[in-house]
């Protein structure tokens, strides 16, 4: 596995790798690597010749600089279980200044798509993910992207950023990876102390019963009831949960409406934020 820290030897690699043609599957990634992390890896393997991965921790996706400074990071941890997993061709682990040798001004119009959750509760955050995912595109320039549906509505703005910049590269969901008591993985749990890690495996729990709950609950008022649920318990403060149309992420008022619906949340457990989302069908 080759560790690559500069734009051109990935490009140079990557020519090399593909002499003899092949597709490359791409996982870009800000490390901090967790089962979830494998599972996209082990579907790129799937289906690809040669999977790059990248880490690298955004500076321009953070609108709180305190998240970005305590964001976890252990490059050495995540060499050797990518190595373990033996499934990595290449982990392109650049610097800022590689990525960002002057600053990325590009605006990008996702519409309403990062208007909601995530786009209003983290202003900014999405501008900073398209950049980072359109210059590693450029510079991996794979045939495959996998993305964690974890990350419901980043992957709604990816596909969206993929059509505006006219790209070929195949956009891969990949389900949720869950702990054995439902928490959602995360890079982030890393930061929950002992009792907060108990306290949120309720967020899982709450949409699971949420989900039993759809049959006979209207969706505001299951809306209410799930926000309820979780400001109950005293380690966990809601930011959002919303019922949203699958593809649009615009919010949903019935059942009835056509399209797939997905429950989506953010809560803050002390300092750490979570998100998770679950489907309704
Ligand atoms: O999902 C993530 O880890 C990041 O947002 C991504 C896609 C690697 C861009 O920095």
């Amino acid at each position: 596995m080759k560790v690559i820290t500069s734009r051109e030897n990935l490009r140079h690699y990557r020519s090399m790798l593909l002499t003899e043609g092949g597709t490359v599957g791409f996982v870009p990634t800000m490390g901090a690597l967790h089962q979830g992390h494998l599972s996209l890896l082990d579907a790129a393997a799937l289906v690809s010749d040669h999977v790059i991965v990248s880490i690298f921790v955004n500076p321009t996706q953070f609108n709180d600089p305190n998240d970005l400074r305590n964001y976890p990071r252990n490059l050495e941890k995540d060499l050797a279980l990518l190595a373990g997993q033996g499934k990595t061709a290449a982990v392109f682990a650049p610097e800022v200044e590689d990525i960002y040798p002057e600053p990325d001004l590009r605006r990008f119009d996702f519409g309403p798509l990062e208007k909601v959750m995530e786009g209003a509760h983290r202003p900014g955050h999405f501008n900073g993910v398209a950049q980072v995912v359109s210059k590693l595109f450029n510079i991996v320039e794979p045939h495959k992207a996998f993305f964690g549906e974890k990350d419901f509505q980043q992957l709604a703005v990816i596909r969206q950023l993929v059509l505006q910049e006219q790209s070929k590269i195949e956009i891969v969901p990949c389900p949720i990876i869950r702990e054995s008591d439902g928490l959602a993985m995360s890079s982030r749990n890393v930061l929950l102390s002992v009792e907060e890690r108990l306290h949120a495996a309720h967020i899982s729990g709450i949409l699971f019963k949420a989900r039993e709950l759809r049959r006979t609950m209207k969706v505001d008022l299951l809306t209410e009831w799930v926000v309820r649920q979780l400001n109950n318990d005293p380690f966990l403060k809601v930011e959002y949960f919303q019922i949203v149309d699958d593809k649009t992420l615009m919010p949903v008022d019935s059942w009835t409406q056509s399209g797939g619906k997905q429950g989506c949340v953010a809560v803050k457990i002390g300092k750490v934020r979570l998100i998770d989302n679950i489907k309704f069908d």
